[in-house]
């Protein structure tokens, strides 16, 4: 029996290692996926060893994440509950595929991580797992072990000889790729509870950022961002761009109160600098280069897209089936989006493309010989024939 564990290098999943292997007597690979965490990761393929890993993966997935689960998502402005952009429920799918490719060249039969019986992450991890390989044994030790209190686990790591981080641990639980970082848990449960200044870690108090203004110019093709101030960039490192003027600009934070797929409510705080930046400036290169109808249709799909992505659905028919819907309306949204930075806000100053559908002519308010204003007379007579109709009908009953 082998096991392929998602490992964090941290606590909770070192102390899951070592459990794994006393309970199942298994043989146990790591993955440690680089998703722009940017913790340290040297060190950890030895630290996986030494505490009883047969081989340790780590893989830097930074290219792929943003490219081929972040751009998709922003393509189709993808935002749960009218204010989540889904920084984490974006990266599960990809560390649940990487495990699954893992075990099947390892020739392990189970898989294995560190999420909690009571999240979104665990549903996430699982639906990827067992819609890549239906017959995956999965343990998620959360679920099943006895060591449900913070002191049993120190308890089981002393035992055996885990080290425990010396830093105080924070109050409160994080997750963090280049995409976002949340918090949530702990002192952050009572949602009224305001979370404290020395909590925030990718962006600046919007108080404390610059009192000039950031100028810049994003280039999109075909949905995706390709530049900034002219600059091509891989998408990894225009993402991290993109979080780095949002960083120093206070961009990005947010405090909600979200709806978990499980059934309770979560308190969530969360920093998406480049994210936040990023959304506000494709919903504007789509202003003038997507059809009204299309735009409006694509729009309606758009809680449903986010929702099959926080509940885990993300290697899913219905899932591809939006994809392409979505990447369809894309192929024109290529140009240029002009935006301002400051102190926590992102403003658009301009937008132009080769593709605009958007024509100065017909817009105008000065004269012009496009468009007929006596078409309009008749254009709402006839949508005010059902409004019409109806008054007189209410009219008539009424005597
Ligand atoms: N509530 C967010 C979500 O469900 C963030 C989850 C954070 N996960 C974690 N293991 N800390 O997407
Ligand atoms: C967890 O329960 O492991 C983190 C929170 C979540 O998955 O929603």
């Amino acid at each position: 029996k082998k096991v392929v564990l998602a490992y964090s290098g941290g606590l909770d999943t070192s102390v899951i290692l070592k459990w794994l292997i006393e309970t199942y007597h298994c043989e146990v690979v790591t993955l440690t996926a680089d998703l722009g965490q940017e913790e340290e990761l040297d060190g950890l393929e030895a630290k996986a060893l030494k505490t009883g890993a047969v081989k340790a993966y780590v893989e830097d997935l930074r290219e792929e994440f943003i490219r081929d689960y972040v751009f998709p998502a922003f393509r189709a402005n993808a935002i749960y509950e009218g204010q989540y952009l889904l920084g984490t429920s974006i990266a599960r799918p990809l560390i649940a595929k990487r495990q699954i490719e893992i075990a099947a060249a390892e020739g392990a039969d189970a898989v294995s991580h560190g999420a909690t019986g009571k999240g979104n992450d665990q549903v996430r991890f699982e639906l990827g797992y067992f819609a890549m390989n239906p017959a995956i044994k999965i343990i998620a030790p959360w679920r099943d072990w006895d060591l449900t209190s913070r002191t049993r686990l120190m308890q089981f790591a002393k035992e055996h000889n885990i080290p425990v981080p010396q830093t105080p641990s924070k109050p409160y639980s994080t997750d963090r790729n280049m995409l976002h970082i949340s918090y949530e848990g702990g002192v952050l449960e009572d949602p009224w509870a305001q979370a404290t200044d020395d909590m925030y870690t990718m962006s600046v108090k919007p108080e404390d950022a610059p009192d000039k203004a950031e100028i810049i110019e994003i280039d999109f093709k075909n949905g995706n961002p390709v530049a900034i101030n002219g600059r091509p960039m891989s998408p990894a490192t225009l993402f991290k761009e993109l979080n780095t003027l949002g960083g120093r600009n206070g961009i990005g934070r947010i405090d909600l109160v979200e709806n978990r797929f499980v059934g309770m409510k979560s308190r969530g705080v969360y920093e998406t600098p480049g994210g936040t930046i990023l959304r506000l400036a494709h919903l504007n290169m789509e202003s003038i280069t997507l059809d009204r109808e299309v735009a409006h249709l694509r729009d309606s799909l758009i809680p449903k897209y986010a929702e099959l992505v926080y509940n885990g659905f993300w290697f899913s028919p219905e899932m591809a089936l939006l994809q392409k819907m979505v990447d369809e309306t894309q192929t024109c949204v290529s140009g240029t989006v002009r935006l301002k930075l400051y102190k926590g806000n992102c403003y658009v100053l301009g937008r132009r493309s080769d593709q605009s559908l958007y024509d100065e002519s017909f817009a105008t308010f000065e004269d012009d010989n496009v468009y007929a204003q006596k078409d309009a007379e008749g254009f709402i007579r006839l949508n005010a024939l059902r409004l019409r109709i109806r008054k007189i009908a209410n009219d008539r009953r009424k005597v």
